[in-house]
């Protein structure tokens, strides 16, 4: 039995994490220095700046970790690192980083997906029960991911156009919320009424398939005719009725794939898991359907590099390492 401990490195967007794991399960460190702040005077994550801070807080946020593990470079086994996807810039600065710290003290390197990553923050809190099903729900992803054992992904759904936390935040920049939008909307939502009848996007009868932009422009469309009438309106039953599309949609579709697939287990993942309506929607749907729900803590729902070393875990019991061929790959394959 192995009782390794990871060093993981996680830059794919706007934070800057470094967390160590021992066993896949256990966290003994997790620093994240996030950018949000700054990103947020342009509306968005601006790549150009995402690197260069990165760059700036690199070493800072990894003596973070190790001070706070109480660890030195020769404790360490493996390197982890997310590969991609993500912004290739962004990336570039993690993986250097890894590699650079695999070389110099003789550790192998390990490239995680990033999916993967968020996937395993849940093994952080408990044990899988494969067959799984996964929805993943971020800002550049929505997915089913059906799982038989670790490390094996088969997508049986995604989005065919925006993901699930792209459309939070391209409505919530229509409402003129700050960056990023998500948690704005959803704490506006639990303040309003779905009062409007947003459409949902349910596809073909038998697809697990998802799509969101649809319902992204009915929204703007409605705060068009608004302004055009001058009328007035409440921002929270906009955002009540916006979640609540999206909600929908994402619960049945998870629960139906996970009734189809016979799995033991529900586990969510990426930013949007940490939405208030869906954890709360997600619960009652799963309550008495004999399915176990896991969804992670709010803190290891956004990006972190925990997730990335409990993903990493996986591929060193495999003995599944990278060479220093290693690069960011912004469209890389779960
Ligand atoms: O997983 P994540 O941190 O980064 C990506 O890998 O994309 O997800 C970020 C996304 C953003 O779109 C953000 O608006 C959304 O997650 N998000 C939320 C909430 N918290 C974060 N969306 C809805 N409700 C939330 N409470
Ligand atoms: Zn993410």
């Amino acid at each position: 039995e192995s009782n390794e401990i990871i060093l993981a490195i996680e830059t794919s967007c706007d934070e800057t994490a470094v967390a160590i794991v021992q066993n896949g399960t256990e966290l003994l460190a997790n620093v994240v220095a996030t950018q949000m702040e700054i990103h947020q005077r342009y509306g968005g994550v601006v790549p150009e700046i995402a690197s260069r801070h990165h760059i700036q807080q690199m070493t800072l946020v990894l003596e973070q970790a190790l001070e706070k593990a109480e660890l030195t470079m020769s404790d360490i086994d493996a390197i982890a690192v997310t590969e991609g996807p993500g912004l290739v810039g962004a990336l570039l600065v993690g993986v250097n980083a890894a590699k650079a710290l695999a070389f110099a003290h003789n550790k192998p390197l390990i490239g995680v997906h990033h999916i993967a990553g968020h996937i395993y923050a849940n093994r952080l809190e408990n044990e899988f029960q494969f067959p799984l099903l996964s929805l993943v729900v971020s800002g550049g992803h929505t997915e089913l991911i059906v799982m038989k054992d670790h490390g094996e992904y088969e997508v049986i759904g995604e989005t065919r156009d925006d993901a699930a936390g792209e459309a939070y935040d391209k409505v919530a920049k229509a409402l003129n919320l700050p960056y990023p939008g998500g948690p704005e909307l959803d704490r506006l939502a639990q303040q309003g009424e779905p009062v409007y009848d947003f459409p949902r996007a349910w596809l073909e009868k038998d697809s697990f398939d998802f799509s969101f932009s649809g319902l992204k422009t009915a929204v703007i469309n409605q705060l068009n005719q608004f302004k055009q009438k001058n009328e007035t309106y409440r921002i929270e039953d906009i955002a009540a009725s916006f979640q609540a599309s999206v909600i929908e949609v994402l619960v049945e579709k998870t629960y139906r794939a996970a009734v189809e697939n016979g799995v033991e287990q529900v586990i969510v993942a990426g930013g949007v898991s940490a939405n208030k309506g869906l954890r709360e929607a997600l619960e009652e749907r799963f309550k008495d359907a004999g399915i176990t729900l896991m969804i992670p803590p709010l803190h290891l729902c956004t990006d972190n590099a925990a997730m990335i070393g409990a993903a990493a875990s996986i591929s060193y019991r495999k003995g599944n390492f990278s060479d220093f061929t290693l690069n960011a790959n912004p469209g890389l394959i779960l």
